[in-house]
C-alpha cells in the first residue's frame, strides 16, 4: 500500500462509477476524442447534473459552449426538475448547430436557447438570475466571466468553472502566459472574497464550485 493515490488510477475509478448513460451521449465522447474537442467528460458531467438536480435548478447560464455535451448534462436535469432553460452560448455557428441536432437527438432541445456570440457579453445583456453559471470560455477571459457571473447568479446559486488545474500548468512559476494567469486570477479571486464559498473538486483537469453565499 502506498500512501499516495496513483491520480490515473482514481480517475478511472470515478469514471467506472458513473451510471450507464445514453448512445448519444456516448457518440458524442467519442466525436470529442476523435477531434480532440476539450469535453468535460462524464465524471464531470454526472457532477454538474447532480449538482443541478440538488439545486432544482430550472434556469442555467453556459459560458463557452462546445457541441453540446456539457449542456445535455444540464438539459436533462432541467428536464427532470420539471422545465426551465439551458443557455448554451458559443461563438462558433458550426458548434452551434451541431449542438442544436445533439439535444435534439436527445429529445432536450426544448429546454436549451441556443446564442451565437462572446459568451461573457451575453451573460451581462441577460436577465438572471440564474441558479447555476457555468463558464469553460478560453481561459484568459476568466476574471472578466467571474464579475458578469457574480451580478447574475441568485444567492445560494453555484459558478462552475472548468479546467482551473490547467494540467498542472497553474503549478509552473514560470508560465505567465495569459491562459495560466487567467486561471490563477481567477481561482485567487473567487477563493479570497467573501462572497463566494469555493472548493476545487480535482476530477479530470480540475472543476471548481463556488456558492454565491452573500
Ligand atoms: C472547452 S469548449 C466547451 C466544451 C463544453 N463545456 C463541453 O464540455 O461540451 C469551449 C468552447 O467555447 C468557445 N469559446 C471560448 N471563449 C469564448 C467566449 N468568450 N465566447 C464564446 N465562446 C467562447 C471555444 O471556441 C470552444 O468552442
Amino acid at each position: 500500500m502506498t500512501s499516495e493515490f496513483d491520480w490515473n488510477q482514481v480517475q478511472a475509478h470515478l469514471q467506472a462509477l458513473i451510471p450507464e448513460r445514453s448512445d448519444e451521449l456516448r457518440r458524442m465522447e467519442a466525436q470529442a476524442d476523435e477531434e480532440h474537442f476539450p469535453i468535460i467528460g462524464p465524471v464531470c458531467g454526472h457532477l454538474c447534473y447532480q449538482l443541478a438536480r440538488t439545486l432544482n435548478a430550472t434556469k442555467i447560464f453556459e459560458l463557452g459552449s462546445g457541441f453540446g455535451y456539457s449542456t445535455a448534462w444540464f438539459a436533462r436535469a432541467v428536464a427532470e426538475n420539471g422545465g426551465g432553460l439551458v443557455y448554451h452560448v458559443v461563438w462558433d455557428e458550426d458548434l452551434s448547430r451541431r449542438a442544436r441536432h445533439h439535444l435534439t437527438r436527445l429529445g432536450l432541445a426544448q429546454f436549451v436557447k441556443f446564442v451565437v456570440g462572446e459568451a461573457v457579453q451575453t451573460l451581462r445583456e441577460t436577465d438572471g438570475p440564474f441558479d447555476i453559471i457555468f463558464n469553460d470560455i478560453d481561459k484568459d477571459g476568466y476574471p472578466e466571466a467571474l464579475d458578469a457571473a457574480a451580478e447574475r447568479l441568485r444567492r445560494g446559486g453555484v459558478l462552475i468553472a472548468d479546467n482551473v488545474l490547467w494540467h498542472g500548468r497553474i503549478f509552473d512559476e514560470t508560465d505567465q502566459s495569459p491562459e495560466t494567469v487567467g486561471i490563477r486570477t481567477f481561482t485567487h479571486r473567487v477563493t479570497s472574497d467573501s462572497r463566494w464559498a469555493a472548493t476545487i473538486a480535482p476530477i479530470r483537469d480540475g472543476m471548481l464550485f463556488a456558492t454565491r453565499v452573500a
